[in-house]
């Protein structure tokens, strides 16, 4: 199984502990990115992605090989800490250029069979509206099965966490890592995601289009009758 863990922070505090936790814990192959250390852009607002290309973009030298590991992973985890109620101005940054993947536009067909982890720690509270940052973009990349796991850790570090919260940490990666593997190799989409797909499909093929996405439908075959989540 293959892991990719996306920090969007560069220091080892405590949501860095419980995803690389939870990351060990499935047993496979692990690639991190810390940010902004492995990609530090703001998107610009060209558009090029969406409206050409990705290899358009400003930064698809810096963003190429990270979209390759997303692609690779079984497992991707999405890990930010809680900063004035949402995620680090870096994992948004990050995730502001993948609008183009998002599946109104070009969705990537491997994420449809991925499961994928978002976790976050805060002090005390603003979980929720973080996670939904991390599960928004996953979700619609159409991957096929999103986690959520936020901690109110009631420190400002991990060395300040209590002694019973890390075993609290333990006991939910250890039930999550289990959930994850029993799931391998059999992710569907759910019947929510695959509405919002078919609705694609039934925009997509009754007004064919010439450009960017409406292209990339047809290669994919999604305007006839393939699905991403069955080939
Ligand atoms: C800039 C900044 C903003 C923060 N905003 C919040 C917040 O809105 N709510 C909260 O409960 N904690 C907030 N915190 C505290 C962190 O979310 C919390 O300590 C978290 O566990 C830190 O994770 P880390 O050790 O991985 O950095 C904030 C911390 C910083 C540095």
């Amino acid at each position: 199984m293959k892991i990719t863990v996306v920090y969007g922070q560069n220091h080892k505090g405590s949501t860095y502990h419980v995803a690389r936790m939870l990351a060990e814990k499935l047993d496979g192959e692990i690639t991190e990115i810390f940010l902004p250390r492995d990609f530090d852009k703001f998107c610009v607002g060209c558009a090029n992605c969406i409206m050409r290309d990705a290899k358009y973009c400003p930064h698809a030298e810096a963003l190429q090989p990270l979209t390759q590991k997303l692609d690779e992973a079984d497992v991707l985890i999405l890990a930010s800490p809680v900063y004035v109620y949402h995620v680090t101005g870096s994992m948004k940054a990050f995730l502001d250029h993948y609008g183009w993947r998002w599946m109104v536009h070009r969705p990537e067909h491997s994420m449809f069979r991925k499961q994928a982890v978002c976790i976050t720690t805060a002090a005390g509270a603003g979980m929720k509206s973080t996670l939904k940052d991390m599960a928004d973009s996953l979700w619609f990349w159409g991957v096929g099965k999103v986690y959520r796991y936020g901690l109110p850790v009631y420190a400002i570090n991990y060395s300040h966490m209590s002694e019973k919260k890390k075993q609290k940490v333990d006991q939910k990666t250890t039930a999550l890592a289990k959930k994850i593997k029993a799931r391998e190799g059999k992710v569907q989409p759910s019947l929510k995601t695959k509405a919002f797909f078919t609705m694609m499909h039934l925009v997509r093929s009754k007004k064919p289009s010439d450009d960017a996405d409406g292209t990339y439908w047809k290669q994919q075959g999604w305007t006839g009758s393939k699905r991403p989540w069955k080939d």
